[in-house]
């Protein structure tokens, strides 16, 4: 059920180094950007890393997509009726960023691609590399400077049946949504939470597209005058519905380590990799609510 509350935080009673030991097993490369951390006003301690990329003016923009090794129209494409993402949400899928002209941090969403992917035994249709090369040939093609690419990969069309068919060819799919540019840092307004009990599964490091949890949280949140929803468990808070959840308490930088609970964000993981190189006290332990 659902509990509007403020947000008072403080740090668990745990105190082993899980969180630093959870990042190196995620073997996150290095990275170059640093995205601007927007400070809360009226939210205690709370750090939201960047609005969620539906709130953000999209420019119209007459668009192809890329599907199954083809570039079409995007009034053209065409999905079967029984693709499995359409009828079980059997599938995963990638948000990128692109930020003047490139796909920001694409080798981190790729990685996070195969192992959503190998999560849910579908087996990628095209090698890594390739794909990575296709989404930047199209990127480059398309001439966006600002925006995002969103990526599906299903398990493809076979006739409605809950065992994995023998035969079906995965979907794999992306297309481009133009965006303004980057916020600047310091310039955030600050957003207000709504914490949600988690009801979702216990394998969010899976970035699936069966997000109907999710999407209730937020709309809850949004219908109710808040700007985001974030998962509670208990009085563990793990994530928000679109986005990792960061706080700074007792001059420390805490996120809820990554696992059952929560996704392997790419901003989560910049952040913390900034952090690291601004000498920004990184704490280990687990937000929890007063
Ligand atoms: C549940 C959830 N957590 C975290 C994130 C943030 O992930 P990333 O930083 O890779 O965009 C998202 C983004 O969609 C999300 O849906």
């Amino acid at each position: 059920m659902l509990k509007r509350l403020n947000m008072p935080l403080e740090e668990s009673t745990l105190t082993a180094p899980v969180l630093r030991d959870a990042e190196n097993a995620d073997g996150y490369g290095a990275t170059k950007a640093a995205p601007a951390l927007l400070r809360q006003k009226g939210l205690p301690r709370i750090l939201r890393l960047r609005p969620g990329l539906g709130e953000r003016r999209c420019r119209p923009m007459s668009d192809s997509v890329w599907i199954n090794g083809e570039v079409v129209p995007r009034d053209e494409a065409r999905i079967d009726l029984e693709d499995r993402g359409f009828q079980f949400a059997d599938g995963v899928y990638e948000v990128v960023r692109i930020y003047n002209t490139r796909p920001f941090t694409l080798d981190l969403h790729m990685a996070r691609l195969a192992r959503s992917a190998e999560g849910v035994k579908i087996a990628l249709p095209i090698g890594r590399d390739e794909l990575a090369g296709q989404i930047r040939k199209f990127i480059t093609e398309r001439k966006v400077r600002d925006g995002y690419l969103y990526l599906q990969l299903t398990r493809g069309a076979a006739p409605r049946d809950h065992r994995f068919p023998k035969e079906a060819r995965a979907t794999l799919l992306f297309y481009i949504k133009p965006l303004g540019p980057a916020p600047v840092p310091g310039e955030g307004e600050g957003l207000k939470l709504l914490a949600v009990e988690d009801e979702r599964w216990k394998r969010c490091w899976i970035k699936c597209i069966a997000l109907i949890a999710n999407v209730l949280a937020k709309n809850e949140a949004v219908s109710t005058g808040y700007d985001e929803a974030v998962f509670v468990s208990g009085d563990i808070v793990s994530e928000g519905a679109t986005s990792n959840l960061f706080a700074i308490i007792g001059g420390k930088l805490v996120t809820h380590p990554i696992g059952s609970k929560v996704l392997p964000g790419i901003t989560r993981a910049v952040v913390l990799e900034c952090a690291e190189k601004l000498g920004v006290w990184v704490g280990s332990g687990l937000i929890v609510r007063r």
